[in-house]
Order: structure tokens, then C-alpha cells, then sequence
């Protein structure tokens, strides 16, 4: 994954104490999965099974105390956990993409495109950039647009246009969008394929 880091390092401090998406009033109670990490998300290190946090439902095992608590840490700080965790952004996403495919400058981008598959992915690829629990194992933005013919700048501002205007109606403070938009545009070099612009 290519996502800007120092950009979403900085954002994730920020992010303190701001208000977030609230989750729909149907959000399925949280389950826990059978199956523990044998790796410490944290360190890299193999996981004891005696040393673990719950996050969204899911249980974690960590090499040691100290990862433990840097991973709350992390969880508690993090920009994905202002904007409401997992049922936030994934309602963010499907109301994004239904701008995107009622959007005449855009929507043709995605005319064979699986929508399923396509929504998936992007919640898993924001959820990581903002922060959340999971790593983003999809393509890095540059190869997952690099056959796109004619994919140029003004088709990204409109993409950045669509975003904006769902968190916008998600009701998240001026703050929180502001972020959620500098992680977004971190990506438009990539996204673009052209070469990073001098600092
Ligand atoms: C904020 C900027 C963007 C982000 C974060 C983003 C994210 C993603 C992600 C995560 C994927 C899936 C990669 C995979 O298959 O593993 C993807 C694919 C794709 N994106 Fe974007 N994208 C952005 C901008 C754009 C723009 C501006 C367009 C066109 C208007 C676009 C059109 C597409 C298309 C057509 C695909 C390929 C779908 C396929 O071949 O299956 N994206 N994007």
C-alpha cells in the first residue's frame, strides 16, 4: 500500500475528542472471531495467547503488555475511531459510491467495473489510511489506476467533490473532514500515476 504516512501519522493526532459519524441503529451486535492472530499486529513478534484486547469484536493477541497497550493506544487515538469505527466508514462508502455512479463527469470510470467488489476494497483501503485495525492488502493506488485511460486531474478533484459532500452529510465536524480529505488527496499522485509534486 502507498499511502502518504507522515501526512496520516500527523492526522491521527489531531483527530482527539471530535465528534464522529453515529453508526446506523442497525448495526449487527459484535461477534468475536474462533480463530487469534499468531503475529502481533504491534510488534511483528509471535503472539501470546494469554495477552489480548477486543476491538470491534474482534480479539487480538500481542507479543507483550507493551504492545497491548500501544495497540488501545492507537485504537483510541485513531482518526477511524473519531469518525465512528466500522459502520461509519463503511456508510460513508456506500453513500459515496452512490454520488460516484450518478456523477455524468465520473460514473462512466465504473461502468465494468464490480461495484461490490469496488466498495469493498475502498472501505478496506480507508479503513487502514484513517487508522482502523486491519491492514490494506489490495493493489497499491498507483497499479489499481494505472489502466485507466484518460484518468486525469479533474476526474480526481470530482471524486475528492463526491467525498466531500458525503461526509459533509454525515454531519462530521469541519475538523474530521479536513482530514478524512488531506489522507484523500495524499493518494491523487498515485492515483494519477505521475510523479510525486515537489515539496
Ligand atoms: C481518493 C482517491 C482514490 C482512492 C483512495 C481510490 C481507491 C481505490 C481502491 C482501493 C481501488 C481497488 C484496488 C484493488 O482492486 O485492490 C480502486 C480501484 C479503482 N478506482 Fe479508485 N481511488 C481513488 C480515485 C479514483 C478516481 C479519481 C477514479 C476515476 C474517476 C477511480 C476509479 C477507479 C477504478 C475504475 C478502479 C478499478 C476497478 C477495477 O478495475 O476493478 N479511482 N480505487
Amino acid at each position: 500500500m502507498k499511502i502518504n504516512l507522515p501526512t496520516i501519522t500527523a492526522v491521527l493526532f489531531l483527530s482527539a475528542g471530535l465528534p464522529g459519524i453515529s453508526a446506523p441503529a442497525t448495526t449487527p451486535p459484535a461477534s468475536q472471531t474462533d480463530e487469534l492472530n499468531k503475529t502481533c499486529p504491534i510488534s511483528g513478534r509471535p503472539a501470546n495467547s494469554s495477552i489480548t484486547s477486543v476491538y470491534e469484536g474482534t480479539k487480538y493477541a500481542f507479543a507483550d503488555e507493551a504492545c497491548r497497550t500501544k495497540f488501545i493506544d492507537l485504537r483510541a487515538n485513531s482518526l477511524y475511531q473519531k469518525l465512528g469505527g466500522k459502520p461509519a466508514v463503511d456508510a460513508a462508502v456506500e453513500s459515496f459510491y452512490k454520488k460516484v455512479l450518478a456523477d455524468i463527469r465520473i460514473k462512466h470510470f465504473f461502468d465494468d467495473v464490480n461495484m461490490d467488489k469496488q466498495r469493498r476494497k475502498q472501505k478496506e483501503f480507508l479503513s487502514a489510511a484513517f487508522g482502523g485495525p486491519t491492514a490494506y492488502v489490495g493493489k497499491d493506488m498507483r497499479r489499481a489506476h494505472a489502466n485507466i485511460p484518460g484518468l486525469n486531474e479533474s476526474h480526481f478533484n470530482a471524486v475528492a467533490e463526491n467525498l466531500q459532500k458525503t461526509l459533509e452529510e454525515l454531519k462530521l465536524s469541519k475538523e474530521l473532514i479536513d482530514q478524512v480529505m488531506a489522507i484523500a488527496a495524499s493518494t491523487k499522485d498515485d492515483v494519477l500515476n505521475r510523479k510525486p509534486a515537489a515539496k
